[in-house]
């Protein structure tokens, strides 16, 4: 064999105890690239889970050392010499076999105990929580709070501290809800409700996904949960049941002179307000009247309890995300999407209204003045 083939034989064996330690640092290194890690729970329900999952690897951990200790050991200490009579065949050993079926059987009881356990957990539901109906749609969520009336599409807010209690169905096809941190996967099926319940424990924005294949916008069908504080969760609640108050009449009362205290806020306030740009309000109540036409498949209004077909667009202008998380929420982005909804999600029910590009950056600039 060539000096050349030989190393390199050599070099191979050691390959893989090369690589498989440097794939899982660099795995390690890069997770807070990727948000979406079932490795870091913010949640009581996903703090079970989390135990189920170290409990198990702590027990493949102690299975792994042991039978590879015992593996090298004997590897090392029964080695065969080109000299050594060839050993003595054996064939059946009840007591061995015994041994290697009854440790499995241990090892299975080990593990699925408490998984059991944490199974009748989850499903033990709580009695005081925030109820919220999750509604698959293709290709986006649907989100309503029966406790205050209102409902919202494609970002969950939920406060910190706070158990909530969520029922999942889907109006069409089986998706699946994926939440990494705060509550793990449950299935949504037309016929019955499924439900899931966490009190996050952390504030922030986390991602999650459609986990079920559900068609060819599957992979665009992903949804944000925002946790805040109870305080700003109220705020966005009544944000939105703010969306349903009608403009009062003319003929309705003025309202009640400011306190003095708020003189200087509301004269700042009046003095911004006359700054609106004349060509910036034109575009916005241009957008208005195009709007027309869009708003027996969506509403502005989140107290709205008809059976819309596109997502409530009450809050449209304070999302981060556009089309169940697919584009940034910007002017351009809202304007792309309202112009040619297939060119960015090939698929969806909202067609190409024949919009002009000018036209549909009004209707953006529009939407984005509902926050
Ligand atoms: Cu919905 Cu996949």
């Amino acid at each position: 064999m060539a000096l050349w083939t030989r190393v390199a034989c050599r070099f191979r064996r050691w390959v893989p105890a090369v690589l498989i330690p440097l794939a899982t640092a660099a795995c390690i290194g890069t997770s807070a690239q990727y948000p979406q890690s079932t490795l870091h729970p913010q949640s009581d329900f996903t703090r079970l889970l989390d135990g189920v999952l170290m409990h198990t690897v702590w027990a493949a951990f102690v299975v792994f050392v042991l039978v590879e200790g015992a593996l090298l050991w004997i590897i090392i200490r029964y080695r065969g010499k080109p000299d050594d009579p060839e050993p003595r065949q054996v064939h059946g050993n009840t007591v061995l076999e015994i041994i290697w079926t009854a440790i499995p059987a241990l090892l299975l009881a080990i593990i699925s105990v408490p998984t059991v356990k944490v199974i009748f957990q989850t499903y033990d539901l709580p009695k005081d929580a925030v109820n919220i109906e999750v509604i698959g749609h293709q290709w986006w969520w649907e989100f309503r709070y029966p406790d205050y009336g209102v409902r919202t599409a494609n970002e969950l807010h939920v406060p910190v501290g706070k158990m909530v209690l969520l029922k999942m169905k889907t109006a069409d096809v089986l998706h699946s809800f994926w939440s990494p941190e705060f509550a793990g996967k449950r299935d949504l099926f037309p016929q019955r409700t499924n439900t899931l319940w966490f009190t996050a424990d952390t504030t922030g924005y986390f991602p999650g996904q459609c986990a079920e294949f559900c068609g060819t916008q599957h992979g665009r069908m992903a949804f944000e949960i925002k946790s805040t504080s109870p305080e700003e969760f109220e705020a966005y609640i009544n944000g939105l049941k703010a969306t349903g108050v009608k403009p009062a009449a003319d003929t309705a009362t003025p309202p009640p002179a400011p306190a003095s205290g708020e003189l200087t806020r509301v004269s700042t306030l009046a003095a911004a307000a006359s700054q609106v740009d004349p060509a910036e309000q034109a575009a916005v109540d241009s957008g208005a009247r195009i709007f027309r036409m869009c708003s027996s498949c969506h509403s502005l209004d989140a107290t709205a309890t008809g059976n819309f077909i596109g997502p409530n667009l009450a809050n449209i202008g304070s999302r981060r995300y556009l089309a169940a998380r697919t584009i940034l929420n910007t002017e351009a982005n809202l304007a792309s999407w309202i112009y040619d909804p297939q060119a960015i999600k090939h698929g969806v029910i909202m067609q190409r209204l024949g919009l002009t590009h000018e036209q549909a950056t009004m209707v953006a600039k529009y939407l984005r003045t509902h926050r």
